[in-house]
């Protein structure tokens, strides 16, 4: 079996630049917050690999046993999938155990993701799967799914999304991304999303503020990010790395708290900011779930789950349309 590859766009070092007037404006708001997807530049991505390594952040290792357990079981409920679609691929590791177990040979692989360095990644893993045609995006999945939505394909999908990377969405916006992939996906199509389930605080806490520092580096290296592309001049050795359980939203919260007042500049977008101690920058949110939640996520979205596997506090669900799309399911652009 050989394999295929389509054209890929040119991924050579063009860092995409972080929207300065997004950032500004994320910045000037109550709480002050910046865009979760920027913490994702080469160095990002890296380092987040690196906290898959970590033993205290299970959601990596947990899901991809899911994964091996259950590849032959998803593949069984998906039927004759021609494309899969992986929104926030990372590694690509975790798909190249689901498309390792499969029956049919040739498939289409499109990986969206905003990172190159993941795409990159996830190419390079994906290289020892027979049969792909790997086709890459450098995108948000929103613009991702509404270019899916654009050009539907005639073969069934299945859409990949792992990680947890749903809980970085407030649940409006999870709302609005799940309708995007309804949109996205014809009939006999599937979605698979792997989603960390509430579990103690301690637990959480560890995964999100490890030991090693690993985490505080993926955090703080936003700032870095900031100030090498947007000339910001944030000084690193002002702000700390902060992870917070919240119980009434039920997400972990990751913070760059400000340890004195200090002004900081943004001279792209002509703004200076005064930090009093103690203030913070609010720069991911994770939200946990439990099983029925994931579950009635997806009726909403017009989903229907077909099968649902947990372990160690982490879900599976793959799920498959119950209805047609409707108007209102349509792509958004606005988180
Ligand atoms: C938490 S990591 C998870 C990676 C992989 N799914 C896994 O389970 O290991 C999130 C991935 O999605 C990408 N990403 C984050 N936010 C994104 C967004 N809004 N649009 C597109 N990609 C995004 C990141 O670059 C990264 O590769």
């Amino acid at each position: 079996m050989s394999t295929l590859r389509s054209a890929v766009p040119d991924l050579t070092e063009t860092p995409r630049l972080p929207v300065v007037h997004e950032v500004a404006e994320h910045l000037q708001r109550t709480p002050r917050q910046l865009p979760t997807h920027y913490l994702y530049d080469r160095l990002g991505s890296t380092l987040f690999e690196a906290i898959c390594h970590l033993p205290w952040y299970r959601i990596a290792t947990v899901e991809q046993q899911l994964l091996a357990t259950h590849a032959r079981d998803i593949h069984a409920i998906a039927g004759p999938v021609g494309v899969v679609v992986e929104l926030g691929p990372g590694s690509g590791e975790k798909l190249v155990t689901l498309l390792g177990a499969r029956q049919r040979a040739a498939l289409q692989v499109r990986l969206i993701d905003v990172s190159v360095e993941a795409l990159e990644q996830a190419s390079r893993a994906l290289g020892a799967v027979p049969g792909l045609d790997v086709q890459l995006a450098r995108a948000t999945y929103e613009d991702g799914l509404a270019q899916l939505a654009h050009a539907p394909s005639v073969d069934q999908t299945l859409v990949v999304f792992l990680g947890s990377n749903i809980g970085n969405f407030d649940s409006a916006d999870a709302d609005r991304l799940l309708r995007a992939m309804r949109t996205a996906v014809g009939p006999g199509s599937s979605v698979l999303i792997g989603a960390d389930l509430v579990k103690p605080e301690a637990e959480l806490l560890l995964a999100y503020d490890d030991p090693l520092g690993v985490t505080a580096a993926f955090n703080r290296n936003l700032l870095v990010r900031l100030n090498r592309e947007l000339g910001a001049d944030f000084d690193l050795g002002g702000f700390a790395h902060r992870a917070v359980w919240n119980a009434g939203a039920s997400r972990v919260e990751m913070h760059l708290v400000s340890l004195r007042r200090q002004h900081v500049c943004l001279p792209s977008a002509a703004l200076e900011l005064t930090f009093e101690a103690g203030e913070s920058i609010w720069t991911e949110r994770s939200y946990k779930y439990t099983a029925g939640q994931l579950r009635d996520m997806l009726a909403r979205a017009g989903f229907g789950v077909a099968a649902q596997w947990e372990r160690d506090g982490f879900a599976l669900t793959l799920a498959t349309p119950s209805r047609p799309a409707t108007t209102s399911d349509q792509p958004t652009h606005d988180h």
